[in-house]
């Protein structure tokens, strides 16, 4: 794959909005900073890279992704370190897991060079909208979409991609209340599950709208057969310290493969904290690990909130209750462990920061 352009315009906005935003309270995707990257695909070639001020996009309505849904995003993250650099974590494990999730919506890959230098000259010329360590991150959205308006159903021979970015807070919701999900499926085996790709996420909505009607947080997903074994958590991978070990539902095509679930992995294995096991993860033995008093933390693992702790499942008509994780918790070392190397607080072994130059 190529790219016809080396380099990357850069129009600036004559005001910025950062003015109007109060870093202290900060929402969830809720302001978007002054610019945004784009380029658009077409003839095997991704073209006409720049940087614009953020703003409305004009597209046909018969463009092909709002129909047949050739829309595929990721979720990642800058930081700002304790010596005041900007560091965007693990950017070519996310660009991977992009291209794994174009392949599967038969989308053309984003080169490595035209990532990583849209990730970096983005975010330069942002830099006053990452927060401060205290006060939060950048979230980083890239998107790519079908651009070619034409009604049949068909594979699109153009496509665009927008990198977006948004100063989020820390992560601060309540433990979960989960719901068992044993009538709709995430995604089905075989399915686009281990894609990030936009449907997935508008296809849980209903089943998610009916578990907070009855008083749930999330939803615990389970597999599309027998509504038997785990896949995930809401948006998020789930682990389980489950008889003393860590475990987690081994890889499969109805799962994501979560940034932070190798992460944190990563980290548990390293540090020895306890064994490390992916494998099918029941129902049952959950109930039973709730019964005989071996499962001691349930947490879900995701970009925006590193570890979410998980407070209460309901079992077949009964609400099992999970102890508060204390600070000797597993979630609670390798969040901090995590949080200290990408602050650049503790060496970072694995080469995960990625800093960016100043221009
Ligand atoms: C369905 C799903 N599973 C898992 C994850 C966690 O992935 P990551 O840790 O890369 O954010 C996400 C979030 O991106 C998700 O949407």
């Amino acid at each position: 794959m190529s790219t016809a352009t080396s380099t990357i315009s850069v129009e600036r906005v004559k005001q910025s909005r950062i003015s109007s935003v109060d870093f202290k309270k900060l929402e969830f995707g809720h302001h978007l900073a002054d610019h945004m990257f784009v380029a658009d695909y077409d003839k095997g070639v991704w073209n006409d890279a720049r940087i614009v001020p953020f703003g409305d996009i004009t597209v046909s309505p018969a463009v092909l992704s709002l129909h047949y849904g050739q829309s595929v995003f990721e979720g990642m993250k800058a930081f700002r370190t304790a010596s005041g650099e900007i560091n965007i974590f693990r950017p070519q494990k996310h660009l991977a897991r992009l291209n794994q999730s174009l392949d599967r919506m038969c989308m053309p890959p984003v080169p490595e060079e035209l990532f990583m230098t849209a990730l970096e000259s983005l975010v330069d010329v942002d830099a006053d909208w990452v927060p401060n360590a205290e006060d939060g991150t950048l979230y980083i959205r890239p998107l790519v979409f079908a651009t070619e308006a034409r009604l049949g159903v068909k594979v699109s021979d153009q496509y665009r991609l927008i990198i977006m970015t948004s100063p989020v807070g820390p992560y601060q919701a309540k433990p979960y209340r989960l719901k068992v999900e044993n009538r709709f499926v995430r995604t089905a085996e075989g399915g686009t599950g281990s894609a990030k790709c936009a449907g997935n996420y508008g296809g849980a909505f209903y089943p998610t709208q009916i578990a907070r009607q009855e008083g749930f947080d999330q939803i615990l997903w389970t597999d599309h057969k027998e509504h038997k074994y785990i896949d995930g958590v809401g948006m998020m991978n789930v682990m389980f310290v489950l008889g003393g070990k860590l475990v987690t539902p081994k890889l499969s095509s109805a799962i994501l493969e979560g940034v932070t679930r190798d992460s944190i992995l990563t980290l548990a294995r390293d540090m020895n904290i306890m064994p490390v096991e992916e494998r099918r993860i029941s129902i049952d033995e959950v109930k039973d690990g709730f019964l005989k008093g071996t499962l001691t933390e349930a947490f879900g693992t995701g970009t925006a909130a590193v570890v979410a702790p998980i407070a209460v499942i309901h079992i077949d008509g009964e609400d099992y209750e999970i102890p508060e994780a204390g600070p000797t918790s597993l979630q609670l070392q390798v969040k901090e462990k995590l949080n200290n190397m990408r602050l650049g607080l503790e060496p970072d072994p694995y080469g995960w920061n990625h800093i960016v130059k100043k221009s």
